[in-house]
């Protein structure tokens, strides 16, 4: 065979965790290449939701714009509903996506981003044009056979190269060889990168399987008065004995309104029986005409399939391998959490990797990519499936429980006068209060909380909520702290020479560490910040806001969350996570500010 093609940075997978790997690496100056068995970026919507952690980490990469151009928001997403058809009667409905009246403030506060619809198809392309013309090469149609630790040879130590994979071109079938420093595994849910560190992994029992059906079909008409993203279509008197559909059936709006994903979910269908796409368009013609419920026509442009995992790695990485997205988490889309997090990982991971390979770190530091984003992972796994178990009582209501259809129950629902009408409406809605907590995960979605040696934390007593905040259900509310390992909560500052507001979470990130302080002792700290960087060779970002500082708090919201007094400074990450906080000014001026501001960045980055 020939001798390996070179780089430092093997991306396996163009997914959203691949390929936002490579965009974030970039920032760095970083130059890789990524390998995908597919010919080509996501030819199916799957991921739509994305949520505000995700656009605050696309809006650092300066992207956000561009996916904002592409995407929906507000009333497009307004409601998710359950319905007989999509021209028939409603049963239900509930706010989805932030678009409840008492939680739109709560969104707008959490962050200078907004929560959009933007599908994989739209996304993908974004993200390797972006890593494309930054430094990265995408070769399609290439699949990883499998790799080795090679010994590091005198010729490949500058480089220091050490991972040699074998990897197929799909087209020629010719096999040939990269040599890289860096692997890593955004695979998917059959990785074999994963598989072949061999990452403990936790698989619960899947939940089932689920057909995804991609149609064009003008629905205008039936989303004027009923506007949504997600409508469950129930029919528990549907006769499915001639195709095994079952009776629920769910439409998401790709495009509004010509363009949808019908997902047959739960059908009754025996895996021997062959698979969803196997099957010819006709046999799903007449279940999304049903569906509809009335003629408008309808093209069917692919059939896919799906399975419901609830599995988990319990570690993220070995040596120079490192795994993410669903090669590490595979969950029902329920919340839409998986994209999301796949490059919530990569935004992790990107910032240690440049540091380490600039040499402002050492390779310790590069261990805290799993111990932070593996309970993560573990988290979304566990919440995207009490969420789609959280659809059961729901069904009951309706009738259309998979191992218990009952036709009966909608005449017992539409029923005004018997105390079996009243209970099974009662019934829906608590069901639909709780399933609500999945279309409006906030808390969820940003609650973050990162313990590792990346966060300096023996400055802080253990943390604790106060009030009302101790209480709120943590899934629905997000809670914004500086305590160290969370994310740096949002505020609207200006400048005292009136410019339009910024947020400080545009302040930090950049690739760079930053250090908000106070107008007491913002001189200290931003001298001492000057002091350390020097000394590691690196830029801390200091920033004084109060009144008439750099920055003024003119909400007054950053002296409310700050945790800090007006003499302290918080730390953030170049992932804008919070690293540590000093309370206060220490006494002893620049000189004990930037002794304390070195150790705890020394042990930060490993270099203690
Ligand atoms: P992904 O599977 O996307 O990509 C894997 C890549 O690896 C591909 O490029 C593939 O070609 C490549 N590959 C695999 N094996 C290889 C090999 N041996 N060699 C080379 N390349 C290889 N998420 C979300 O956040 N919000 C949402 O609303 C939804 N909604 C949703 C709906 C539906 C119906 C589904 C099925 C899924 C979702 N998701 C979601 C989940 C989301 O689609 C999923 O989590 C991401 O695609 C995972 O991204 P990855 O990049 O990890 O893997």
């Amino acid at each position: 065979m020939d001798d390996p093609i070179e780089t430092q940075f093997l991306i396996v997978g163009a997914g959203p965790a691949g390929a936002s790997l490579a965009c974030f690496l970039t920032m760095y100056g970083l130059k890789g290449m990524i390998i995908a068995s597919a010919s080509g970026t996501a030819n199916t919507p799957r991921a739509h939701i994305t949520n505000v952690a995700t656009m605050e980490c696309l809006r650092d990469l300066g992207i956000e714009e561009e996916v904002m151009k592409l995407a929906h928001t507000g009333s497009v997403l307004q409601h998710v509903r359950w319905c007989e058809s999509l021209a028939g009667e409603e049963y239900g409905r509930v706010y989805g996506f932030g678009n409840a009246p008492d939680r739109k403030g709560e969104y707008e506060h959490a962050s200078p981003s907004k929560l959009v619809d933007i599908p994989q198809t739209l996304l993908e392309p974004i993200l390797i044009r972006h890593a494309t013309t930054h430094g990265f090469t995408v070769r399609f149609d290439t699949t990883l056979l499998h790799f080795e630790e090679a010994a590091v040879t005198e010729k490949d130590s500058s480089s220091g190269t050490s991972i040699v994979a074998t990897v197929r071109d799909e087209l020629t079938k010719r096999e040939y060889r990269i040599r890289t420093k860096y692997l890593f595994g955004a695979d998917g849910a059959r990785s074999k990168v994963a598989k072949q560190i061999n990452l403990p992994m936790v698989a619960k029992p899947g939940g089932g399987m689920a057909i995804n059906l991609q149609v064009k079909a003008d629905l205008s008409h039936l989303m004027e008065h009923r506007p949504g993203n997600l409508h469950w279509i129930m029919q528990p008197g549907r006769d499915d004995s001639k195709d095994n559909f079952g009776t629920i059936c769910v439409a998401r709006m790709v495009k509004p309104w010509n363009e949808w994903l019908f997902t047959i979910a739960r059908p009754a269908l025996d895996p021997s029986q062959g698979t969803a796409s196997n099957l010819p368009n006709e046999a799903y013609l007449d279940r999304i005409k049903e569906a509809i419920g009335d003629d408008t026509p309808v093209e069917i442009q692919h059939a896919s399939r799906w399975f419901v995992n609830e599995t988990y790695a319990e570690t993220y990485s070995k040596g120079n391998v490192f795994c993410l997205g669903d090669a590490v988490h595979r969950h029902p889309p329920s919340c839409g959490l998986g994209s999301n997090t796949s490059i919530q990982d990569a935004y992790n991971l990107a910032w240690k990797i440049a540091y380490v390979e600039a040499g402002l770190a050492t390779p310790s530091l590069l261990d805290s990519y799993s111990l932070e984003r593996q309970p993560v992972g573990e988290g979304i796994v566990t919440r995207a499936n009490d969420a789609w178990r959280d659809n059961a009582p729901v069904w009951e209501a309706l009738g259309t429980l998979p191992q218990a259809t009952n036709p009966s129950a909608l005449v017992e629902l539409k029923s005004l006068t018997t105390p079996e009408g009243d209970a099974r409406r009662a019934r829906l809605r608590e069901a639909l209060a709780k399933v609500q907590w999945e279309y409006n995960g906030l808390g969820a979605e940003m609650g973050q909380h990162y313990v590792s040696s990346g966060i300096y934390l023996a400055d802080d007593e253990e943390e604790f909520l106060l009030g009302e905040r101790a209480t709120r259900n943590p899934i629905l509310h997000h809670e914004p702290s500086t305590y160290p390992g969370r994310r740096l909560p949002h505020v609207w500052l200006n400048s005292a020479v009136p410019k339009h507001p910024i947020s400080i979470v545009d302040l930090a990130g950049h690739g760079k560490f930053s250090l908000f302080t106070g107008r007491k002792g913002g001189q200290e700290w931003k001298e001492a910040a000057g002091v350390v960087g020097k000394a590691l060779g690196l830029s801390i970002e200091a920033h004084s806001i109060g009144f008439r500082q750099d920055w003024e708090d003119v909400y007054y919201r950053w002296e409310e969350l700050r945790g800090v007094d007006e003499s302290g400074a918080v730390l953030v990450r170049p992932d804008r996570f919070v690293a540590w906080r000093a309370k206060r000014l220490p006494e002893g001026g620049v000189s004990a500010c930037a002794a304390k501001l070195e150790g705890v960045m020394r042990s930060i980055l490993g270099l203690e």
